[in-house]
């Protein structure tokens, strides 16, 4: 049912612009793969070249062993959500789901009891049983998101394509409809790729994040891989809150100044670096090897997290220290922080 899809060297062009530039990604069947990346990084553009909106420059689109362009429109069986997607505001919310199906030429439309039969289903799927008769203009925004799904599940997709499909949503429903969307993905199993600029929305989703800059991919990988081994410091900067430390790295420690700050390095490039770490990864310890002092400067609660600001001598800008179930020490105490974890880049 579900089919990997391969992305080859693909390059896009809008007259002199290049909004992709030599992308490449290999889809498994019924994976779930976030793209994420700021605004203009081309998730949009490289969702549509998937789904054959858009044509490619360079390079190709495979569905399992085929070229994309090699099937026809209704062979490829994508399910897509829109962006900036329209209900069909004049239809009901059955309607608007059966669409796809009653617009299949006659030899392959379902029948109308059929068809009455598997919008109810979807509805079922989507969680909002008994509502086809509805308009959407009578649904929240997120009632109207999971329409959007259902109406794109209601041709069997091959694979299916999300474009924020919960950008629109307060925090809270685009947490729930997170969940409920992992749930029904491990129940249908469609090769999925969802694009997001949310970090927090891509590392919970997907099996994989591709994580996108300027038209190119910099890393994919799970989010473990990504969070805690960035390949590059966009790559960090861009899924969290990250320090950084000019160090200098001499065999396998890294020093800042003349003070060992972290030890057990395998990148042995040697020199002037850049030590990126997170807050979570500075711990308060007692007078230990491979500590760096520090005064707090600031304390501050940011929801559930608290944190500490910390001024260490030789460094312009405030460590941000996460204090997690750590005693949260006085403003103006000295303290001792160690790190627990980090990532080594070439100094800029
Ligand atoms: N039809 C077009 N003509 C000209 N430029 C385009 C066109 N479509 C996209 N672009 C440009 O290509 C770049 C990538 O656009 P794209 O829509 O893929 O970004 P995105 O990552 O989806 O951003 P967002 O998060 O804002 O939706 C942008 O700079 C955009 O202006
Ligand atoms: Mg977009």
């Amino acid at each position: 049912m579900s089919v990997s899809v391969t992305i080859e060297s693909i390059e896009k062009r809008f007259d002199a612009f290049a909004a992709l530039r030599g992308v490449s990604l290999d889809i498994q069947p019924a994976e779930l793969v976030a793209l994420l990346g700021p605004s203009g990084s081309g998730k949009t553009t490289l969702l549509r070249l998937i789904a054959g909106l858009e044509q490619a420059d360079q390079g190709r689109v495979l569905f399992g062993e085929t070229d994309m362009r090699d099937l026809s429109l209704r062979d490829r069986r994508i399910g897509f959500v829109f962006q900036h997607y329209a209900l069909f505001r004049t239809m009901t919310v059955g309607e608007n789901v059966a669409f796809g199906l009653k617009s299949r030429p006659r030899g392959q439309r379902p029948d109308d009891a059929e068809i009455r039969k598997r919008v109810g289903d979807l509805l079922e799927l989507v969680q909002l049983p008994g509502l086809d008769k509805r308009y959407p203009s009578q649904l929240s925004g997120g009632q109207r998101q999971r329409v959007a799904l259902a109406r794109a599940l209601a041709i069997e997709p091959r694979v299916l394509l999300l474009d924020e499909p919960f950008g629109a949503l307060d925090a809270r429903v685009r947490k729930d409809l997170r969940a409920w969307l992992r749930d029904l993905h491990r129940r249908t199993g469609h090769t999925t790729v969802f694009v997001t600029h949310d970090q927090e929305e891509a590392l919970e989703l997907a099996d994989r994040v591709a994580i996108l800059n300027d038209g190119r991919i910099e890393q994919v990988g799970s989010a473990d891989d990504v969070y805690d081994h960035p390949a590059t410091p966009f790559v960090c900067e861009f899924l969290g809150e990250v320090n950084k430390l000019p160090v200098k790295v001499v065999g396998s420690q890294a020093f800042f100044g003349d003070r060992p700050v972290l030890g057990g390095l395998s990148q042995n490039q040697g020199g002037q670096a850049a030590l990126y770490v997170r807050p979570q990864h500075l711990r308060i310890v007692d007078d230990l090897p491979l500590a760096l002092p520090g005064v707090v400067e600031h304390l501050r609660r940011n929801g559930p997290l608290r944190r500490a600001e910390v001024a260490v001598q030789g460094l312009a800008k405030r460590l941000d220290v996460d204090l997690a179930s750590q005693v949260a020490p006085a403003i103006g105490e000295h303290i001792r922080l160690r790190i627990t974890h980090g990532s080594l880049f070439a100094a800029a």
